[in-house]
């Protein structure tokens, strides 16, 4: 899948102690709060390893070109597996939306993974039913609903693997 040339550059930054405070500024308007993790959750989540001690947990901010933090997103990955590779949370400040950011995001997520995870042959996330908008961004980068709910929130899982991932990965 091409690149579009107005797609904007974003960089991924590891979140460690000089840099999380960046979290907690960031907004959604009020329907999305409901659709990813708050900041401290996310982080508690990634400190715990939610989905099992098997899986490495990476919390990261999202830089505009800038400089700008603009958003976050955390993976949740089994670097033991074939295709149990997890975008937990991801979102874009509420004053950043609709620039293209969550799509660059999103493509910089996958290719970290890619590059970090040597085995993986699928990313996958869940997407709330009444999340319209970013249900619209994974599929039209190639994810596919499993089928499948997850157990917390019984709400439909997707994966990107195949061509759809490969045109992804730099
Ligand atoms: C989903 C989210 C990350 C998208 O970020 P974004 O920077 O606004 O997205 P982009 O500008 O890159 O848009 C990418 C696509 O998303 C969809 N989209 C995003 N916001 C939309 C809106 N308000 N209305 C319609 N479509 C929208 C469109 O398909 C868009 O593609 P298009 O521009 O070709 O129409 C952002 O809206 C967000 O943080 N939402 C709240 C948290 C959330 O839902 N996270 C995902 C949890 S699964």
């Amino acid at each position: 899948m091409p690149m579009k040339s107005a797609d904007p550059k974003v960089s991924l930054e590891s979140v460690d102690r000089a840099n999380y405070r960046a979290l907690f500024r960031m907004q959604l308007r009020p329907e999305q709060e409901s659709f990813v993790t708050p900041p401290r959750w996310t982080l508690a989540r990634c400190y715990v390893r939610m989905f099992g001690d098997n899986f490495e947990h990476l919390p990261y901010l999202i830089r505009a070109p800038g400089g700008d933090v603009i958003g976050y997103a955390t993976t949740a990955c089994d670097p033991a597996s074939d295709d149990d590779y997890w975008i937990d949370d991801i979102m874009i400040d509420a004053t950043h939306q609709r620039m293209g950011f969550g799509r660059a995001a999103l493509r910089e997520v996958i290719s970290m993974i890619a590059a970090r995870y040597l085995r993986c042959r699928g990313v996958r996330l869940t997407c709330f039913r009444a999340n319209l908008n970013a249900a619209a961004l994974y599929r039209s980068l190639g994810f596919e609903p499993t089928g499948d709910v997850d157990p917390e929130f019984s709400e439909p899982n997707y994966i990107l693997r195949g061509p759809a991932l490969d045109a992804l990965i730099r």
